[in-house]
């Protein structure tokens, strides 16, 4: 059903909305992207992305010029013009709560209901608690009535499962689509909207509201939870020796369990896993099921306590450089440092390879690499902050730490290089060449990606997370 080619807005021009559009326009609809911020529409319109994202300026600029792919911030000429409506905005975490802020989400819905003009079916893809696409439908219907406008608009729930510095290739040849629906017409628009990804035979999962808002969260809270799961497993090779990655590989055979996000370090961060991990918890308390996902906080626990193993790492290594003894820095997990870190932390220059949360990517949100280089940094350490994309994000959340432009900048005279985001500049760094640069030959690896031979042979005091020192 539907029209000929639906005419496709997408509503929120952040990460997920600025891609869904350009992608949209590549599959050969028009689209109008629309967002409330003027300044982020302006560079849009100009074919400029305010963020990093690896093949989507060339989408952007391609469409852009074709007139494919228009913006604007008017929510009168996006209901007047399109067929289907893709929502894509934020739900953050509320301030100094677990759950999700619905308030993006929720205007998104009234402003389209009270300017759409036509039949239409609106799309939500961002990610929300169970539940909210029924209340939306609701909201819906009533904000139509009251108004007394005509037409039938539907609502729809279509999770996004894209990964940052993925994010086109995973939209264009997605995994799979997961589609909540409530008509069949509703479906046979989506699939009008998918062809191209059902031609190459991408599964099709076409189901309730409430599955297609839990299979959303579902996939973050598992991929959360492997990674929280090796990483607690680094706790005991940490204290007993044992190889954190030899254990991954050898579990990760089983192609019940799969090697993937079983990558020991740093942990998670990000604008998602956190978040949703969080409200997930919060949404199934609300539900009166408190001890169903409680295991999550113990995720989300373990996965913080990595941050605290790092600036702990930095005390024992540099304490065992200068006095022969791997001191315990204590209690790292408190925002003021412990004495113990300040003792040994004040002064030492140290190279901090990595701000952002993954690498690809120059989002620093909830990044523990950006975390652990404030709190070396409060504990009184000369932080040399190198990220070949995230230094400027960074400096926006961090202005006091020191930045610079260059790896070489970086290591010149360290004292101590901390690898926290696993760049492939980092990973091709040449042991012998790094040893002219710094002052000590200390390294941590906080992402398990540096092979310790090489560095040993070349003079440097190797450690690393989930391994001994
Ligand atoms: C995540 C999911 O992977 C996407 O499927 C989902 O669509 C997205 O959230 C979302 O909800 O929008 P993303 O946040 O881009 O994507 O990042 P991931 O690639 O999942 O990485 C998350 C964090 O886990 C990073 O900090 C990464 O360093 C860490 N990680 C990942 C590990 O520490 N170990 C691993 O083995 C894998």
């Amino acid at each position: 059903g539907g029209p000929e080619r639906p005419r496709v807005s997408v509503i929120g021009t952040g990460y997920l909305g600025a891609t869904h559009a350009a992608c949209m326009a590549e599959l050969g609809f028009e689209v109008l992207g629309l967002d409330i911020d003027p300044a982020k529409i302006e560079a849009l319109t100009r074919g400029e992305l305010p963020f990093h994202e690896p093949g989507l300026p060339e989408l952007l600029l391609k469409h852009v010029q074709s007139g494919r792919l228009r913006f604007t911030t008017s929510y009168e000429e996006v209901g007047a013009w399109a067929d289907v409506h893709f929502i894509g905005v934020g739900t953050p975490q509320k301030p100094g709560e677990t759950a999700a802020d619905l308030r993006f989400v929720d205007a998104a819905v009234t402003s389209l209901a009270e300017h759409i003009t036509q039949d239409a079916l609106i799309v939500g893809k961002s990610t929300v608690p169970v539940g909210t696409a029924a209340r939306l439908r609701d909201l819906l219907a009533e904000t139509r009535a009251t108004a007394g406008l005509d037409g039938t608009v539907e609502l729809a729930w279509n999770p996004e499962f894209l990964r940052e510095g993925y994010a086109v290739k995973d939209t264009l040849t997605p995994d799979r689509l997961v589609v909540g629906v409530e008509s069949a017409h509703a479906e046979a628009l989506l699939r009008q909207v998918y062809a191209k990804s059902l031609t190459e035979g991408t599964p099709w999962i076409a189901t309730d509201f409430a599955t297609a808002e839990l299979v959303k969260v579902a996939a973050n809270a598992f991929l959360a939870t492997k990674i929280s799961f090796i990483n607690a497993f680094s706790e005991i090779t940490e204290t007993v020796g044992g190889d954190i990655g030899t254990l991954a590989d050898a579990i990760g055979h089983d192609p019940r369990i799969g090697r993937r996000f079983l990558n020991a370090g740093a942990g998670f961060g990000g604008g998602c896993l956190p978040k949703d991990i969080r409200a997930l918890q919060a949404r199934v308390s609300e539900l009166g099921l408190d001890r169903t996902m409680r295991f999550l906080a113990e995720m989300d626990d373990i996965n913080l306590r990595r941050r605290d193993r790092v600036v702990d790492l930095a005390v024992q290594v540099l304490s065992h450089h200068r006095d022969g003894i791997a001191r315990s820095a204590g209690d790292t997990a408190s925002p003021v440092p412990s004495p113990a870190t300040v003792e040994v932390l004040n002064g030492t220059k140290v190279a901090l390879l990595g701000v952002t949360f993954k690498p690809h990517s120059d989002d620093v949100r909830d990044s523990p690499a950006l975390d652990v280089a404030n709190r070396l940094f409060t504990a009184g350490a000369d932080v040399a902050v190198y990220d070949p994309q995230g230094n400027a994000n960074a400096a926006r959340r961090f202005p006091r730490l020191g930045y610079v432009d260059s790896l070489e900048k970086a290591l010149v005279g360290a004292d101590l290089i901390i690898l926290l985001t696993e760049w492939d500049e980092f990973r091709q760094m040449d042991p012998e060449y790094v040893g002219r640069l710094v002052d000590q030959k200390l390294l941590i690896d906080g992402r398990n990606v540096l092979a310790p031979r090489p560095w040993q042979d070349a003079g440097f005091t190797h450690a690393a997370l989930g391994h001994r020192f």
